[in-house]
């Protein structure tokens, strides 16, 4: 016969009932336990999920005290980012904003495409200005950086934007076509590096990248001029970098293929030639101007700190 405890004989009913309250409360309490296993999940996959949206929600609504908690790199910096109303210079003005920077944008036409910018990034929660200034002329260049420091005290990244296009053969080209070229390209990243490395010396610190070309160092038919310059720049990043790179400023240059900007049609680039253009390049279309903003955002971090003179080029796979 079966072997019957003496408890069980005694407090048969009282016990089986006891033991099905406990089982009861048992497989309650891991239910509830299991539930809330469940509800976490659920919370963190949504919250993975949506990351992008809560920070831009959260960003803007209290921008200081979640700054830290979502681990914006740039919040703090001060950063300049030449003719930032259009194109390219516009998506790296956005960019460095999301990423917790103020942001001053440079222009020379269009003030209100430039105060449009402004208006963004002060929505983003960060301080920016618009000054305007033609980069190619010394005075004026000055006089912006001597604004900036009136206004923010520091300047933590420079980016060299400003540029036209313009599509000419050598032999038809003018002196005046060659001088402006040169001047906005050349003398612009020049006289924007002079003035921002006097404060960034004093600093110790800061992050210039300027905007080349794949013109730069391929040459680009009809652009003998913008190609001159954009290799000028070129030069000019490496030889900087080793000049300043011991105060801890680092120099690098980005060098893009072609990218979908008003500059490509004021140029007097063609819907047909773009056509033919497109054959050349494997991803098959133009780039994006965040997906070259998107690179100067990481050059303008410390995690790009052993990042000196380099030139990258994000092209779609035209130039490998
Ligand atoms: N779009 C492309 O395919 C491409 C490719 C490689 C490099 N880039 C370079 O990217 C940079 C940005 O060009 P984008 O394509 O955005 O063109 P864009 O025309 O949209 O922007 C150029 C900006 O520079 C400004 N600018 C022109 N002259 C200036 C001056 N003297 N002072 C201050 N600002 C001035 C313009 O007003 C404009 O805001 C340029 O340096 C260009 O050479 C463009």
């Amino acid at each position: 016969m079966e072997y019957i405890p003496h408890f069980l004989k005694t407090h048969s009913k009282k016990k089986s009932a006891y033991l099905r309250f406990l089982r009861y409360k048992i497989a309650n309490a891991s239910s509830i336990i299991l539930l809330k296993t469940e509800l976490i999940m659920v919370y963190l996959i949504f919250f993975i999920a949506f990351y992008g949206k809560l920070r831009k929600v959260f960003i803007v609504n209290e921008p200081l005290s979640l700054v830290g908690f979502f681990g914006l790199k740039l919040s703090g910096k001060v950063a300049l980012v030449t003719g930032a109303n259009s194109g390219i210079g516009k998506a790296i003005a956005l960019y460095l904003a999301e990423e917790g920077a103020d942001v001053v944008i440079d222009y020379v036409v269009n003030p209100g495409e430039a105060n449009e910018v402004a208006d963004q990034i002060r929505a983003m929660g960060r301080k920016a200005l618009a000054v305007k200034a033609d980069v190619s002329n010394a005075a004026e260049v000055k006089s912006m950086f001597t604004k900036i420091i009136a206004e923010f005290s520091k300047l933590d990244i420079l980016v060299n934007n400003a540029g036209i296009g313009n599509l000419i053969t050598t032999v038809d080209m003018s002196d005046e076509a060659w001088n402006k070229m040169i001047a906005i390209h050349l003398y612009g990243t020049m006289n924007c590096t002079r003035e921002g490395l006097k404060i960034m010396l004093k600093q110790k610190s800061g992050k210039i990248i300027n905007i080349a070309s794949i013109c730069g160092t391929t040459g680009c038919l009809g652009a003998a001029h913008y190609s001159a310059a954009k290799g000028g720049i070129i030069g000019f990043t490496r030889a900087v970098a080793r000049e300043v790179i011991q105060q801890g400023i680092n120099v690098n240059a980005i060098a893009p293929g072609y990218v979908d900007t008003p500059l490509l049609s004021s140029a007097g680039l063609t819907q047909e030639a773009l056509k033919e253009l497109l054959k050349e390049i494997p991803i098959g279309r133009l780039g994006k101007p965040r997906e070259i903003a998107s690179l100067v955002a990481y050059l303008a971090t410390d995690d790009a700190n052993f990042m000196v003179g380099q030139v990258i080029s994000p092209n779609g796979g035209q130039v490998i």
